[in-house]
């Protein structure tokens, strides 16, 4: 299949986390152009078993690379932690294959830090991923990670969150430096969870760091695109869900009235 640096950038989660992502995207490199799927019927992953994220996200990622995308950007922490290896052994020999969670553990950022929380779904938790993936880079770094099942169901609706439900799940943390938001819909929480510290606890920049890997890399794959989109494709949002829901609101919100939002349902076993 020929790809080239006019090719769409493909980017997936379970619903509106990874929209943070392609807007990052949209930032850092506005000449892209994209096609998100956000799985929201399915939503939340956080929730599924390790063999329902896998077939389910391997059923999206062809469906992007069928659109002949140059690059997967898996913006999900919970498929990224439980699928990453099916995905990157069907695909990488394909496509560039990008996800949220590595370039946060090679970054540099972490080295400075004593004691680190990481607060992500159940799915990313119980994988241990990511306690695995620092440890072989930061010995030297104390971990506690918890899991905060509430959280992306509530961002997803669109629902206010109120602060001691927030407190309740960060009073766990004790005396840490640094908190990973290890899934993507928590980075709409981001101002809360700062209030909640006082700007004391360092909270990482996820978006931008994974943005700049991915345009890092695709610079030096000459897949970047440096013709102008200002008058060029719209993006397409895909969701899995008939009924409207928050995901429509928020695309539109982010994106402008104009962008296409389609729905696709899979045959999901
Ligand atoms: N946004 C996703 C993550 O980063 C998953 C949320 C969910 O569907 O539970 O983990």
């Amino acid at each position: 299949m020929k790809i080239s640096s006019l090719s769409p950038i493909g980017i997936f989660d379970s619903g509106i986390g990874g929209l943070l992502i392609a807007k990052e995207i949209k930032i850092q490199m506005p000449n892209e152009y994209f096609i998100y799927f956000g799985d929201t019927i399915n939503m939340p992953y956080g929730e599924k078993s390790k063999e329902f994220i896998i077939e389910n996200s391997t059923k999206i990622a062809s469906f992007l690379y069928e659109k002949k995308c140059k690059a997967l950007v898996i913006a999900c922490n919970s498929i990224a932690s439980n699928a990453l290896d099916f995905i990157y052994k069907k695909f990488h020999n394909k496509i560039l294959i990008f996800n949220v969670i590595d370039p946060i553990v090679k970054n540099k950022i972490l080295l400075s830090s004593k004691r680190i929380g990481i607060i992500a779904t159940p799915a990313t938790i119980r994988s241990n991923f990511y306690i695995k993936k620092i440890k072989k880079y930061y010995q030297h770094l104390d971990i506690v990670q918890i899991s905060a099942a509430l959280l992306a169901p509530m961002v997803e609706k669109g629902l206010k969150i109120k602060k001691n439900i927030i407190g309740n799940y960060l009073n766990h943390f004790k005396s840490i430096d640094t908190l990973l938001l290890a899934c993507t819909h928590y980075l709409f929480l981001r101002k809360e969870i700062d209030n909640f510290y006082n700007g004391k606890v360092h909270l990482i920049d996820i978006q931008k760091i994974v943005v700049k890997e991915i345009r890092k890399k695709l610079y030096e794959e000459k897949l970047l695109c440096f013709i102008s989109n200002k008058k060029g494709k719209d993006p397409i949002f895909y969701t899995s869900n008939l009924i409207p829901t928050f995901f429509e609101k928020k695309v539109r919100i982010f994106f402008g009235e104009k962008v296409f939002i389609k729905t696709h349902v899979f045959n999901f076993s």
